[in-house]
C-alpha cells in the first residue's frame, strides 16, 4: 500500500512546525496597523500574479519570518513530491486505492499520463470529442426528441459533486449561456425539488441528464426514476423515448444501461476524477450545453493554466500553496474555526456552496493516511455569500464578533453587466470591508468623532482582520476554470501538511446505511419491530402516525 511520504515525520514533529509553534507566540498579538505602519510597501511587496490572477496577502497576520516558516513547513511535509505523485498517477488516494488525476482532465491533447500502464489524455479527449458533438446537436437543434421537437430545456440530475460542480458552472457562466434554452439542477431526494423542477416544462422538449458517478446514489437514483416516470407518461409509455430525452454521465455502464439508457448516450469518466473534483470532466456536460464547446474548452485550459502554475511555481510564488498555508496558519494556530469565501461577482452565488463540499468533504479528516489522530484541527468551516448581500447579514460578526474568520474576497476588474456605477460601488465595497477588517477603528477615533463615551465600545472596530484579496480581470470561462483550480490546490496543500487522505470521503456512508434500514421501517404496512435506540424508535413511530394520518386525509 502507498503510504503518504514515509520519510515525512509526524507533523507536531516536523521542525519548521516547532519553529512555528514558537514564532506564533512571538507574533499573535502584532497587529496589521502595526506590520503596515514599520513597512510602507508591505501593500505592493506582499502579492503575486499569476496566470492572470493577482492576490494581494498583504493584510495577513503574517511578517516575512512567517511566511518563511510556512514555505518550510511545505517543503519538509514533502509537498513538492506529492505534487508530483498527483500529477504522475500515482495512487494517492490510499483508502480507495485509486489515483488522484482530475489534472489529466485539462491536460491539453498531446500530454501524456499513465495510469496503470496507460496514457489515460486520448480517452479524456475521446469523451470531450463525443460531449462537444452531442452538446452541438442539441444546441442547434439537430437533435430531436421523441416527438420530433428540439430539446428547449435541459435538467440535471446528480447531487454532491455531480450537482455543486454544474450547478456553480451554469451560473457562473450563465453570461456565456444559450439563452433561449433552459437548464435546471435537481440534486434532493425531496421530491418538492424534482416536482418544481419540472413544473411548467413540456417533457417533449425536456432533456435530462443523469450525472453520478457511482450511478447508485439513492436521491439521484430516485429522482431518475421519477423523471423517467415523468417523461414516458407524456409518450404512452413508450419507453423508445428514453433513448431521446436521457443520457447518463457515469464511471458505471453497467448500471446505466440496468436503468434503461443506451451506453451509446452514456458519457463515460474514471475512477481517478473524484466527485468534488469532476465539474471539468463529463459530469460538466450540462455546463458546455449551456455555454458551448468553444467556452468549455476555455475552461479547461484556464484550469491547465493554474495546474502549470501549481506544479512549476516555487512556493513563495505560488497562489494555491500560499492560500493553503495562510488557511492552515489561521487554523491551526489562531484556532479559527471557519473561513469565508466572499466573491462580488453575483454570477459566483453559488461558489461559496461548491467550496463547501471542496473543501470540507476532502478536508474533514480526523485521522491521517496511517490511521493515527491527527495531533491537530483539519479543515475549516467554510461560508460564505456574494457582496455586497453578505454585508448585510453576517458580517457584522466578521468585523466585530469573538471569533477570527479569515476571508477570502474575489473580484473582477470588469463587469459582465456595465450599469451606471453599480461596478464602481461593488469595487468600493469589496476594497473597503478588506480594509476595514485589516485597520479597524480605535477607540480615540470613535471618540474623535464626537461619539458619546458609553457608545464608544460598541463603536470600536479592534481590527487586525485578516483577508486574501483575489482579483481577477473579467470572469471569463477560463477565469473560472483557474479559481476552482486555486482552491482545489490549496486543499490538497493543507491535506498534505495534515497528511490526511484529502480524497476518501468515508464520514458520508454511515448516514446512508442507516437511511437505508429506516426506509423500510417508514414503508411497511404493519408496525416494524425497532430497534434503534429509544429517540429514533420513537422519531420512527411519530412519522408514521403523521404518514398515516395524511394518507387518511388524502
Ligand atoms: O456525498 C458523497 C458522495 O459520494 C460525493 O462524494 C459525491 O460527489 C456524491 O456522493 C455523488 O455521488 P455520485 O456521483 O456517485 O452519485
Amino acid at each position: 500500500m502507498t503510504k503518504h511520504n514515509q520519510n515525512v515525520a509526524p507533523l507536531t514533529e516536523r521542525e519548521a512546525w516547532k519553529r512555528l509553534t514558537a514564532h506564533y507566540q512571538q507574533v499573535r498579538d502584532l497587529h496589521l496597523r502595526t506590520l503596515f505602519k514599520d513597512d510602507p510597501q508591505r501593500g505592493d511587496r506582499m502579492t503575486v500574479e499569476a496566470a492572470g490572477v493577482f492576490l494581494d496577502f498583504s493584510k495577513n497576520r503574517v511578517t516575512d519570518e512567517t511566511l518563511k516558516l510556512l514555505v518550510a513547513l511545505a517543503e519538509e511535509s514533502g509537498l513538492r513530491q506529492r505534487i508530483e505523485a498527483m500529477f504522475s498517477g500515482e495512487k494517492i488516494n490510499v483508502t480507495e486505492q485509486r489515483a488522484v488525476l482530475h489534472t489529466a482532465l485539462r491536460a491539453p491533447k498531446g500530454a501524456s499520463v499513465v495510469v496503470d500502464g496507460k496514457n489515460v489524455v486520448p480517452q479524456v479527449h475521446d469523451v470531450l470529442d463525443r460531449m462537444a458533438d452531442f452538446a452541438e446537436r442539441v444546441r442547434s437543434g439537430q437533435w430531436k426528441g421523441y416527438t420530433g421537437k428540439a430539446i428547449a430545456n435541459v435538467i440535471n440530475i446528480g447531487i454532491g459533486g455531480s450537482d455543486l460542480g454544474p450547478v456553480m458552472a451554469y451560473e457562473a457562466l450563465k453570461h456565456y449561456s444559450q439563452r433561449d434554452m433552459t437548464f435546471r439542477f435537481v440534486s434532493n431526494v425531496d421530491g418538492t425539488d424534482f416536482a418544481e423542477a419540472v413544473r411548467d416544462l413540456e417533457p417533449a422538449e425536456t432533456l435530462f441528464i443523469i450525472a453520478s458517478k457511482t450511478f447508485t446514489t439513492l436521491e439521484t437514483m430516485t429522482n431518475a426514476h421519477s423523471a423517467r416516470d415523468w417523461s414516458l407518461s407524456a409518450f404512452d409509455g413508450d419507453t423508445d423515448a428514453v433513448a431521446k430525452h436521457f443520457v447518463a454521465v457515469s464511471t458505471n455502464a453497467e448500471k446505466v444501461s440496468e436503468f434503461g439508457i443506451d451506453t451509446a448516450n452514456m458519457f463515460g469518466f474514471w475512477d481517478w476524477v473524484g466527485g468534488r473534483y469532476s465539474m471539468d470532466s463529463a459530469i460538466g456536460l450540462s455546463t458546455m450545453l449551456a455555454i458551448g464547446p468553444d467556452s468549455f474548452e476555455a475552461l479547461l485550459d484556464g484550469f491547465h493554466q493554474m495546474d502549470e502554475h501549481f506544479r512549476t511555481a516555487p512556493f513563495y510564488c505560488n497562489l494555491p500553496v500560499l492560500m493553503g498555508l495562510l488557511s492552515l496558519w489561521y487554523n491551526d494556530f489562531f484556532g479559527a474555526e471557519t473561513m469565508a469565501v466572499l466573491p462580488y461577482e453575483q454570477y459566483l452565488k453559488r461558489f461559496p456552496a461548491y467550496l463547501q463540499q471542496l473543501c470540507m468533504e476532502s478536508n474533514g479528516k480526523h485521522v491521517t493516511i496511517d490511521g493515527r489522530q491527527v495531533a491537530c484541527a483539519t479543515g475549516p468551516i467554510v461560508f460564505g455569500e456574494p457582496g455586497t448581500n453578505g454585508q448585510h447579514s453576517f458580517y457584522q460578526m466578521i468585523h466585530q464578533g469573538t471569533r477570527l474568520i479569515p476571508c477570502d474576497f474575489i473580484a473582477f476588474g470588469q463587469p459582465l453587466n456595465r450599469l451606471g456605477r453599480h461596478h464602481d460601488m461593488l469595487l468600493a465595497n469589496v476594497l473597503a470591508q478588506a480594509e476595514a477588517l485589516a485597520f479597524g477603528k480605535t477607540a480615540e477615533q470613535v471618540k474623535a468623532e464626537g461619539v458619546a463615551d458609553w457608545l464608544v465600545p460598541h463603536r470600536v472596530f479592534e481590527g487586525n482582520r485578516p483577508s486574501n484579496m483575489i482579483l481577477v480581470e473579467q470572469l471569463t470561462p477560463a477565469a473560472l476554470g483557474k479559481l476552482v483550480a486555486l482552491y482545489e490546490h490549496s486543499v490538497f496543500t493543507q491535506g498534505t501538511i495534515w497528511n490526511i487522505d484529502s480524497f476518501d470521503q468515508w464520514g458520508v456512508e454511515l448516514g446512508k446505511q442507516l437511511a437505508n434500514r429506516i426506509i423500510p421501517e417508514l414503508e411497511s404496512e404493519d408496525q416494524p419491530a425497532l430497534a434503534h435506540d429509544s429517540s429514533t424508535n420513537n422519531l420512527i413511530r411519530r412519522c408514521r402516525t403523521m404518514k398515516e394520518a395524511s394518507c387518511l386525509l388524502a
